[in-house]
This record gives C-alpha cells, sequence and structure tokens, in this order.
C-alpha cells in the first residue's frame, strides 16, 4: 500500500473495521456554518454534533474530507509552490468520536494505525501534549512505550485546538516523525521548529469543551474526538519523499503539465508545475462544489486561484490555455474517490478554459507593463500600488498574483498606496454614480443618506408599522409635498416594505394617515440600506415630516414568501438530486413565481425535475419551522469565520434554515438570505415546477410556482387535459395513448396520401395509360403534375425509366404558388446518346428558369412560369428530336 488512493482508503477501512460509520466529505461550501468561507477541517460537517444540537444515527465516523485554505485568515495561497507542504487544496483525514471513545481508544487507535498497518517505524516517532495534559502523557508512555524524550510538552495555543473564537475545543496531541538529520530543523518547541526535518502529521485533539463566548468555557455533553491527518503529508512519509509535490497523485498530474508544455518538471520551473498542479486541484474542487469565477466572496478567491495558475502556466510557455487540458488526468487520480468531480468535469472544464481565454487577452500586456515597471527595482524594494492598482483594474491581476509574480526576484508591492488607489476608485465611482443613468437624480441620494441615515427595516416581523416622512421626492428633486394625483418618492425613517434585493421583488401597499391616502407600488434600495417607495397619492396631500400608518399588501406579500422558500427548498432539492455542484447564480422571486437560475452543465431530466419537486414538497407537507438567525458580519468572522461575505447581506448576515432532515435533527436547508420568509413550510402549500431551460454556458433555469397560484396552474392544467379527453371522447387517462396513435395513424395516413398522390401523377399506376411519345427511335413518357412534393419528382422519374425499360422520362411537377420543378431522367442504355442536363435546361428555360444541374442520367432544374409547363415538355420533346 503507497499510492495516495490506497492510504485514503487504507485509513477509512481500518476506521470503519473499528466500528466507525464511513461519511462522505462534506462540500467545500460549508452548509452548517455560513461564517465559513470554505471547509477547512473534517469536523466542520459534525460542528454541532459535538455540542449536542444534532443527532446523528452514529457516534462515530471517519471520513476523507476536502478542504481548502486559501482567502481570509488561513491564506496558504502565497506560499503554495515554494515550499514542499503547503496547499491551497488538501485532504484531512480524520476519525470521530461524538462522546463514544476519549483520549485511550484515540492514542491506541492512532497509534495502531501507524506502526502496524503503515509500518512506521517507533523511533522515528515523537509526540506533543498539551502542558499540563497529565492523562495524555501517561497514555502515551503505556500504549506507544515512549520515554519523557519523545513527549514534548506545548505551554502555548499550539496545542490547545479551537474551532474559533467559539465551539468545540481542546487540548491535543499532535504526531511528528524525524525525517533524519540530512533536513534542517528541530523538534517542536524549539527554536527552529519551522525547519523540515521534524514533521506534523497528525492533530489528535481530546473535545472536551465549547467556547460559548471569549471567557465563557462550558463543558461539552460528552469529551469527544476530532482527529486530523494530512493525506498529502502522510502520502509523502509513506513514499518516502520530503515533498508532497513528489508522491505519485502529485506527479501523475505533474507530468501532465510537463506532457502539455513540454517544460521538464524539475529544475527552473518546479515552482510553475507545483503551482499548476495544486491549484488545479483547488480549482476544480471548488467548481465541483458549485464556486464560480467572480468578482467577490469565495468567487473571487476562486478567479485569484485560476490565475495565479495561469500565469504560471503562462511562465511555462504555454501558447494556449492550459489549464483545461488536465482535468483528465486530475479526474483519473481522484474521481474515483470523489464521484462529484466526474459528475462536474464538463463543468469545470468549460469555466477553466473561459477563465484563461478571457485572462489571456490582457495577461501578456500586463506582464510587459510589470517588467516595465520593475526593470529598475532591485531586490528588497516596493512596486508602487499604483502600478499594482493599473494591473488589477485594467489588466484583471489579483494583488497576490502581482506579489507572486515580484516574489522570485525579493520585490515587494507597496499595498497603502494599492489600498489608497483603490478607495480613490471608489470615491471616483461614488462621484460619478449613474446608477439607471440620470446621475444627477442618482445623486441626490448621497445627500439624503447623510442627513437621514439609514432605513431601519421592520418588515422581518410585521407588515404593519408607524413611521415618519424623512424625504420627498418628485422628478428626482426634493419636494415638501405630494399632492393627490402626483407620484414620486418617500423615504422613511423605519419601514415594513421589502426593498427589492437578493433577487426578491420590492412590496407593494399603503400609507395612510386620517383622509390621506397613499398607494406603495414599488419599494428599492438606493446606497445599500436607503430604502425608497415609489408612491402614488390618492387622497389628500403627502408632507415631509408627517406620520404614516404603513401597510403591506399581505396577499401579495404571503405569495412572494412562499415563492422564497419554496426557492430555497427547491436549491437544495437539487443538490441532491444533481449534486453538490449546484449553486445559486441568480433568482428572482415575485408574487407569481419564482425562477432560480444555477450551475448546471446539461438539461435536467423529467425524471429528476419529478424528484426535485417530490422532495420540496415533502419538506412542505411536514410543515416544519422556518428559523432565522441574525449575526453581525464582524461577529460571524471573528467567530471562526474566514468569510467575506459581499456588500449585498449588509451590516448583518442573516441566516435561514428550515425544515430537518428525515431521521436526523439537522436543517434541510441552511442559507445566507436576507429576504422574507414563511414561518412554517406548510405555508408554502404546494411546489410545482413550470419550466426548465438553459440561460447560459453551465447554467440552467428553473420556474416554479407555489400555493395558490400553483393549484391554479394545476387546475389549468387539468382542465385542458379533461378538454382534450372530451375531444376524444375517452376517459382523460387514455387521453396520452389515445393521442400517440391518432399521431401514428395520422403519419401513416400522410404516407398514404403521398402515395396516392405520386401513382395518380403517373396515371393511377397502370402503363397502358402512360403518354409515351416515339421521338426519333427514343420513347420519351413526359408529363406534368400538380399535388407532387417537388422532393418526390426523382422517385416519379425514376418509376418512369423503369417502366419504359429503355428511354426518356421527363417530369413537371408544379407547386401550388405556380413555381415549377422539372426532372429529366435516361435510362443507362441511352446516356451516350442523350443527356438529361441538356434536356432539363431546354425545359427550365421555357418556365423561365435558369441553369439546372445533375448527371447524365438525371437531372433537375426549376423555373417560375409553372403554367408553361405545356410548352416545356415540347421543347425536352424537340431538344431530343434534334439530337
Ligand atoms: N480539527 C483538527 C485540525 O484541524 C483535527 O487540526
Amino acid at each position: 500500500m503507497s499510492g495516495v488512493n490506497e492510504i485514503r482508503s487504507a485509513f477509512l477501512d481500518y476506521f470503519a473495521k473499528n466500528g466507525h460509520e464511513m461519511v462522505p466529505s462534506s462540500p467545500l461550501v460549508p452548509r452548517n456554518d455560513p461564517t465559513l468561507m470554505f471547509t477547512n477541517a473534517g469536523m466542520v460537517q459534525f460542528k454541532n454534533v459535538f455540542t449536542g444540537a444534532e443527532k446523528r444515527p452514529y457516534d462515530k465516523a471517519t471520513t476523507a474530507q476536502k478542504c481548502v485554505r486559501a482567502g481570509g485568515k488561513h491564506n496558504d495561497l502565497d506560499n503554495v509552490g515554494y515550499t514542499a507542504r503547503h496547499h491551497t487544496f488538501f485532504e484531512m483525514m480524520g476519525n470521530f468520536s461524538f462522546g463514544d471513545y476519549f483520549k485511550e481508544r484515540a492514542i491506541e487507535l492512532a497509534w495502531t494505525l501507524i506502526t502496524k498497518e503503515f509500518g512506521v517505524t517507533k523511533d522515528r516517532l515523537l509526540v506533543t501534549v498539551y502542558h499540563d495534559d497529565e492523562e495524555a502523557v501517561s497514555l502515551w508512555k503505556r500504549i506507544a512505550g515512549f520515554s519523557d524524550s519523545k513527549i514534548i510538552r506545548i505551554p502555548t495555543s499550539d496545542n490547545f485546538w479551537q474551532m474559533g473564537d467559539t465551539g468545540p475545543c481542546g487540548p491535543c496531541s499532535e504526531i511528528f516523525i524525524d525525517q533524519g538529520d540530512a533536513l534542517q530543523g528541530g523538534p517542536p518547541g524549539s527554536p527552529d521548529e519551522d525547519g523540515d526535518r521534524f514533521l506534523e502529521f497528525w492533530n489528535l485533539v481530546f473535545m472536551q469543551y465549547e467556547q460559548i463566548e471569549p471567557g465563557n468555557r462550558v463543558n461539552l455533553p460528552r469529551p469527544s474526538i476530532d482527529t486530523g491527518m494530512g493525506l498529502e503529508r502522510m502520502a509523502a512519509i509513506l513514499q518516502g519523499v520530503h515533498s508532497n509535490y513528489d508522491t505519485d497523485l502529485f506527479r501523475t498530474l505533474i507530468e501532465a503539465v510537463a506532457h502539455a508544455t513540454g517544460v521538464a518538471p524539475e529544475g527552473a520551473h518546479k515552482a510553475s508545475h507545483r503551482v499548476i498542479a495544486d491549484h488545479l486541484r483547488a480549482s476544480s474542487f471548488l467548481v465541483a462544489d458549485g464556486v464560480l469565477p467572480s468578482n467577490e466572496g469565495r468567487g473571487y478567491v476562486l478567479r485569484r486561484i485560476m490565475r495565479r495558475a495561469m500565469r504560471h502556466a503562462q511562465l511555462l510557455g504555454a501558447k494556449d490555455p492550459l489549464m483545461y487540458r488536465l482535468v483528465p488526468a486530475l479526474v483519473r487520480e481522484m474521481g474515483q474517490a470523489y464521484p462529484e468531480l466526474v459528475r462536474a468535469e464538463p463543468l469545470i472544464t468549460e469555466t477553466l478554459k473561459l477563465e484563461e481565454t478571457r485572462f489571456r487577452k490582457t495577461l501578456e500586456r500586463g506582464l510587459l507593463i510589470l517588467d516595465e515597471e520593475t526593470r529598475h527595482l532591485t531586490q528588497g524594494q516596493n512596486l508602487s500600488g499604483d502600478t499594482a492598482f493599473t494591473l488589477y483594474d485594467t489588466f484583471g491581476f489579483p494583488l497576490d498574483l502581482t506579489q507572486d509574480a515580484l516574489k522570485a526576484r525579493g520585490i515587494g508591492v507597496d499595498t497603502d498606496t494599492f489600498k489608497a488607489a483603490m478607495e480613490r476608485q471608489r470615491e471616483k465611482a461614488r462621484a460619478a454614480w449613474s446608477g439607471s443613468g440620470e446621475a444627477a437624480t442618482e445623486t441626490v441620494w448621497f445627500g439624503i443618506k447623510d442627513r437621514v441615515g439609514a432605513t431601519e427595516f421592520l418588515g422581518y416581523d410585521t407588515e404593519a408599522a408607524e413611521g415618519f416622512v424623512t424625504a420627498l421626492l418628485r422628478d428626482g428633486q426634493e419636494v415638501a409635498e405630494l399632492k393627490a394625483g402626483e407620484t414620486g418618492l418617500v423615504v422613511l425613517n423605519q419601514t415594513p416594505f421589502y426593498a427589492e434585493s437578493g433577487g426578491q421583488v420590492g412590496d407593494s401597499g399603503v400609507m395612510q394617515f386620517d383622509d390621506l391616502r397613499v398607494r406603495v407600488t414599488a419599494t428599492e434600495k438606493k446606497l445599500g440600506d436607503l430604502f425608497v417607495h415609489h408612491v402614488r397619492v390618492e387622497e389628500g396631500t403627502l408632507k415631509a415630516g408627517q406620520t404614516l400608518e404603513l401597510l403591506v399588501d399581505h396577499g401579495r406579500r404571503s405569495a412572494v414568501r412562499a415563492n422564497h422558500s419554496a426557492t430555497h427548498l427547491l436549491h437544495e432539492a437539487l443538490r441532491q438530486v444533481l449534486g453538490d455542484h449546484v449553486a445559486q447564480k441568480g433568482s428572482l422571486v415575485s408574487a407569481d413565481r419564482l425562477r432560480f437560475d444555477f450551475s448546471h452543465p446539461k438539461p435536467i431530466s423529467d425524471e429528476e425535475l419529478a424528484r426535485v419537486e417530490d422532495i420540496a414538497n415533502r419538506v412542505a407537507l411536514r410543515n416544519e419551522p422556518v428559523v432565522t438567525k441574525l449575526m453581525g458580519v464582524d461577529e460571524a468572522i471573528e467567530s471562526g469565520a474566514r468569510a467575506l461575505f459581499g456588500e449585498k447581506y449588509g451590516e448583518e448576515v442573516r441566516v435561514v434554515s428550515m425544515g430537518t432532515v428525515e431521521g436526523r435533527n439537522t436543517p434541510f436547508s441552511i442559507e445566507l438570505c436576507g429576504g422574507t420568509h414563511v414561518s412554517r413550510t406548510g405555508d408554502i402549500g404546494v411546489v410545482t415546477i413550470v419550466g426548465e431551460a438553459a440561460v447560459a454556458a453551465g447554467v440552467r433555469r428553473l420556474e416554479a410556482m407555489t400555493g395558490d397560484g400553483a393549484r391554479r396552474h394545476l387546475q389549468a392544467e387539468s382542465r385542458k387535459l379533461r378538454e382534450i379527453a372530451g375531444l376524444l371522447k375517452i376517459p382523460a387517462d387514455e387521453a396520452t395513448e389515445r393521442l400517440a396513435s391518432l399521431l401514428e395513424d395520422r403519419r401513416k395516413l400522410e404516407r398514404d396520401l403521398q402515395e396516392a398522390r405520386r401513382k395518380l401523377a403517373m396515371g393511377g399506376g397502370s402503363s397502358e395509360s402512360d403518354p409515351v411519345r416515339e421521338v426519333g427511335g427514343i420513347k420519351l413518357m413526359a408529363r406534368a403534375v400538380t399535388g407532387v412534393e417537388m422532393k418526390d419528382l426523382k422517385a416519379l422519374a425514376d418509376e418512369g425509366k423503369k417502366r419504359l425499360g429503355s428511354g426518356v422520362v421527363a417530369i413537371i411537377g408544379v407547386a401550388e404558388d405556380g413555381k415549377a420543378g422539372i426532372v429529366v431522367g435516361v435510362t443507362d442504355d441511352l446516356t451516350d446518346k442523350v443527356d438529361a442536363v441538356a434536356l432539363v435546361r431546354a425545359g427550365s428555360a421555357v418556365m423561365g428558369g435558369k441553369g439546372g444541374g445533375g448527371r447524365r442520367d438525371m437531372a433537375q432544374a426549376g423555373g417560375p412560369d409553372g403554367a408553361a409547363a405545356e410548352a416545356a415538355l415540347d421543347a425536352v420533346e424537340a431538344a431530343l428530336a434534334a439530337l
């Protein structure tokens, strides 16, 4: 056993044999933790199981977990390629006990696996423990037979593992291998511990506590175990190599790069090969889990990874996009362990190709500028932030790509001036705000926002509230009042009206006070959090500063709510049916229907659609609660989270979960969402999919209806079915079969009719009635026919040739529009003497046609004047006679 795939299986099999449930890797985009940008440890999917908030049907598990560490706090991106073991994507092998075994068994299991199954000798191993964990010290002594010198006590947070500022945590014990004194470095805890000699490869966390908040730590319901072994490191150890990039899996990928570029893997370009191999894995797995390159959040991290690899592809001299050509090698290596890679292969290929094609358009020019601007710089100096910004803004170079490009020469980037340039651009954008194109109208919002501040939104909890008018606008200008009959825009200090965002339409309704009645037709947001109501004053005069009763249209809001919640259910159902690569690419939630765009490379079958609909409806029918949690973005990020969710979520992150997974205590769907939702899934009523189509490469669109809209839609459909059955005079459930057989009958009748017409055209099928004349000793069958399709004329000529045995056939078909086609056929025995092409030309000329083509035995032509058909046949006869 030595290959990465075998080591992975051996690990999982070993723990399965020891009573652990083999659980698949969770997706790279965490489903149960909206605060985390990417899954970065095996325990992420079990976070709530440790705390007891979630129950699973097993209390011991083992996984090979996909992890990405790029972007945010845990960012290894900059190092990848230049070290032996940094990766953006890696696999963490783990075994977990949820209140079952604890320290002793965890150490026993780990020790046996390493020394017995993997055959690593004891004298190469050593461990660290948290400095006061005497229990762990004595267990290591007893189980491994270690002396004190092999058990290193570490007093720092290095040996106390925490998921984040909150969450499950506990002391940990790390297992190291001594790779021999040929390598630099000292043991853990020593001043030169960062060297390569002592390599940590397995972390055993003794989960004991839950950090509720800083300073407040409680015991977990039961002590538990979480371990993480770097598969790439283990493979390097077992394969006797010092770099993860020298293991079989990476060697195969690097060979694919070498093969595609013709550049040797070792030597000057070693780092580029490594970067490409590593980033290929990260990019492909991210796309498979639904992330697509974009300019914000996760998509931007992906883009940075991709573009970094693409610059290295260029360094290797690749003239055309390279990355997508490496996908098959990756799928061959890892597709069996991660079937999502196989399923998403077309999407991965397409995404990589598109991104690289696009980036290449500016890459070379950008690099040229980079060269020019740094020619005079020497080691230790910085490139100006302004140039880095131009490269970013105009040439699509993420900052880390520029930094990477200069790294080898020891040149840095002045990031302060880069940030300042970025900020200046924002300011400029603000100054030149054009929004809907009416600059003057739009800039007015900055003044209003500065004066009145953000609008407080009350509509999550209520559909009716009071608010006072902070600004009134008519024709883009602030005014003091709006009179009856006038339309304008209203800003209030607070409002229950939802403003269009996140795909959900804005609310409509009424504002009133005494005799004043104002109709709200739409609500939108300006500058992120200023709610602007579009109104028409129906009665009275609306004045700035006055207080109003605000009433959202309840029926419409309810329908929108149901559609929005159904969107979440369909999203999750689509993932379950199609795979984890399904990720939202856009949505439109209105009162009468919902539209959901998502990544998926091919059409969805009727059977898949039915399953999606079934899953969504089952959750709706179970009538389970919909729960929304609120977190500040900062709070979310601090609590372990390395997420930047972009401004569309505002200051607060709302996390909406609904339903439960059958038999488990976990939500069916969890999403970051600022929209409004039903309080129980039953409020959705029924969900029915009414359309499925492609909207862009790799993106499909689903349309669906819910509640009363869905019911009426289905009612109309079934009425149509009854009408069809009525016309067919049969019960509705026989309609499909009957229609199919009627259509078949019709096709047959059409064929028969065509055949009959042809026969009729040829004189009813008997040779006696054939109009055959003798011309200079050659039999000529000449006839003009109607009701025969032009494409059938040749068949008629062939039949005529057969009947004559020897002779010439000229058939003219006159179409309904008066145009004609002419075909002349000559039996083989006469083709020396008679040329069908010449005859057909003579005929078609009479009907105003030009040209005509074919062979000596069969030729055709056409002409606009079908009325001259008989004359044309005479012309053919004359031409034959003249031979
Ligand atoms: N959760 C532990 C880690 O990530 C095992 O190191």
